[in-house]
């Protein structure tokens, strides 16, 4: 069985949709052992807290980076987490706290990476024009939004998207994404080979694959 532990700053939507797919079977194999938001009045701690998790709200103020993160890491190690699940945490890890969990940190972004990293991606992604936009789960190395790409998924952009509309389509893919790639680090399936993500025994798809693929649609198809 896998340890978990979530990192999050606010709604908590992505770390509850992993939580359900726990609970549902579909990820197998993994429990959520703790929860930690550097922000004290992040609603994923109230997920976490309704949900029997131990959840920790440590507080950045006064303190580097390095040394936050020494304190997170701590409280993972203390839990004896395996992977750490980056859902919506807004704050960058030194490299302390990623040599602490080399390969084993997991992030997701609402772009199509490597396009439109950072922040607001989904308003960049608006005023580029792009027609496509989409949400990339990842492994965390050092530099920001980059990483070896596990998932994504790709949603349309429509003449008249805001940033909420578009943000909201993207969120919905996000939360099939992420379970997925979870799954796949959980059952040992993800092969890192020169920077890049192979899926072992994964069927090679034929071009139906991407028509049909529920990761790839419209409104409906989302
Ligand atoms: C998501 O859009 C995710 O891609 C980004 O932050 C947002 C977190 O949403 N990294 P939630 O807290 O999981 O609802």
């Amino acid at each position: 069985m896998y340890r978990l532990g979530v990192l999050l700053s606010g709604r908590g939507s992505n770390f509850k949709n992993i939580l359900n797919s726990i609970k549902s079977g579909f990820i197998k194999n993994a429990e959520i052992v703790v929860v930690i938001s550097n922000k004290a009045d992040a609603n994923g701690l109230n997920i976490a807290k309704e949900n029997k998790i131990d959840a920790y709200f440590i507080d950045p103020n006064g303190k580097n980076r390095e040394d936050y993160d020494k304190e997170v890491v701590a409280k993972l190690k203390d839990y004896r987490v395996d992977f750490v699940i980056l859902a919506g945490y807004m704050r960058i890890l030194s490299s302390y706290f990623i040599r602490s969990f080399e390969n084993r940190i997991l992030n997701i972004h609402p772009a199509l990476l490597p396009s439109f990293k950072g922040l607001h991606a989904q308003m960049q992604a608006l005023k580029k024009g792009v027609k496509f936009a989409g949400a990339t789960v990842h492994f965390v190395t050092e530099e920001l939004d980059d990483g070896p790409i596990i998932v994504q998924s790709i949603v349309p952009v429509f003449d008249n998207d805001d940033e909420e509309s578009l943000s909201a389509r993207i969120l919905k893919t996000e939360h099939k994404i992420y379970p997925l790639a979870v799954k796949l680090l959980c059952e040992d399936k993800l092969l890192v080979e020169n920077g890049r993500v192979k899926i072992k025994n994964a069927e090679v798809p034929d071009e139906n694959f991407f028509i049909t693929n529920p990761l790839i649609g419209g409104e409906d198809g989302i």
